[in-house]
């Protein structure tokens, strides 16, 4: 089935959507780009549980570079391309030494001529921009060191399908200001979402990352707060969002995270200080007793789930825009 199923040549124009050759950060995006993909993915969803997507990506290979773990970036991203027709092939860290082994410039020249796409999970994020820089084919961002475009996609979806839309919601993320913060941040400031962060001092978002996002809210009316009371910040928030106090790469530091982190805790009696029809979010890998308790994440506020599974139908999006 041909693309047009999703968009006319009209709102190709409109939304500039056939423009960007990668997806490597929620900033690169308009706020008509980004709703586009989430109308994508409804669409898609909805096809999926309907019976299936047709195979647009047929004869189509994704190829995923992880310099670390995953389990959702990994399988989701699979499954995306296989449910729609295509495939997808994974290179371990050990495998392919991205910029050890061989220099990023040449692994992205190589894969350019083998496959259609790559997605890649680095440390460095400027390692993802020079990837997308020599590659000739379209580059996703599975995660780097500085964002997580592909998680903040499938987060405003999945707030999205809770209260409607994202304009004029409290979303407060809990915890440390790390590249899951900086895209939900984003996200929430190009599509008109409130947005507050509570950390501890010393874990602050990237300044720039801020001064961008004050950008996107004050064109789309929203706002940025941060804060060190994650009492204060949860007050009439709609959506309580934390992630791990340690992230890939910072084992070295956990000792000082452990301690600096425990009164930022998601648990019953921080999420009783929220809205009453708040959610709770994670992008997950949970760390249960820390960041988040089993009562909260288990609980009938929390969206985890629907939020994980949701990766899978913003990716699709994501894919049908670069490749399709
Ligand atoms: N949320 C997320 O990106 O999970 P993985 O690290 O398992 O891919
Ligand atoms: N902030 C976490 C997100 C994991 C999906 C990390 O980078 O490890």
């Amino acid at each position: 089935m041909p693309l047009m199923l999703y968009f006319t040549w009209n709102e190709i124009i409109c939304t500039g959507v056939k423009e960007m050759k990668d997806f490597l950060a929620i900033a690169d995006y308009s706020p008509a780009d980004l709703q586009a993909i989430l109308d994508q993915a409804v669409a898609l969803k909805k096809e999926w549980q309907d019976g299936g997507n047709p195979p647009l990506f047929k004869n189509k290979v994704l190829a995923m570079i992880f310099q670390k773990p995953s389990l959702r970036t990994r399988v989701s991203f699979d499954m995306a391309m296989r449910h729609l027709g295509g495939d997808a092939l994974y290179l371990s860290p050990a495998e392919i030494g991205l910029g050890k082994r061989e220099s990023i410039a040449d692994v992205a020249r190589v894969v350019s001529g083998y496959v259609d796409a790559v997605m890649a999970r680095v440390f460095d994020h400027q390692h993802i921009l020079e990837l997308a820089r020599w590659a000739d084919i379209p580059v996703i961002n599975g995660l780097s060191d500085y964002n997580h475009p592909c998680q903040a996609a499938a987060d405003a979806l999945t707030i999205q399908e809770n209260f409607g839309s994202l304009k004029g919601l409290q979303v407060t993320f809990i915890g440390d200001g790390n590249n899951v913060a900086v895209s939900l941040m984003h996200i929430c400031a190009k599509l008109g979402a409130d947005f507050t962060i509570a950390n501890p001092a010393g874990y602050d978002l990237d300044p720039d990352a801020v001064a961008l996002a004050e950008k996107f809210a004050q064109a789309s009316g929203s706002s940025i707060r941060q804060l060190t009371d994650p009492v204060a910040a949860v007050k009439n928030a709609q959506v309580i969002y934390t992630d791990t106090w340690v992230s890939m790469g910072q084992d070295e530091e956990t000792a000082k995270r452990v301690a600096a982190f425990p009164p930022y805790q998601v648990n019953a009696k921080l999420l009783a200080e929220a809205d009453k029809e708040a959610i709770v979010m994670h992008c997950l890998p949970a760390h249960r007793g820390e960041e988040i308790t089993d009562e909260v994440a288990d609980g009938p506020q929390s969206r985890l789930f629907p939020q994980a599974h949701n990766r899978l139908h913003a990716q699709k999006a994501i894919l049908v825009k670069l490749l399709a």
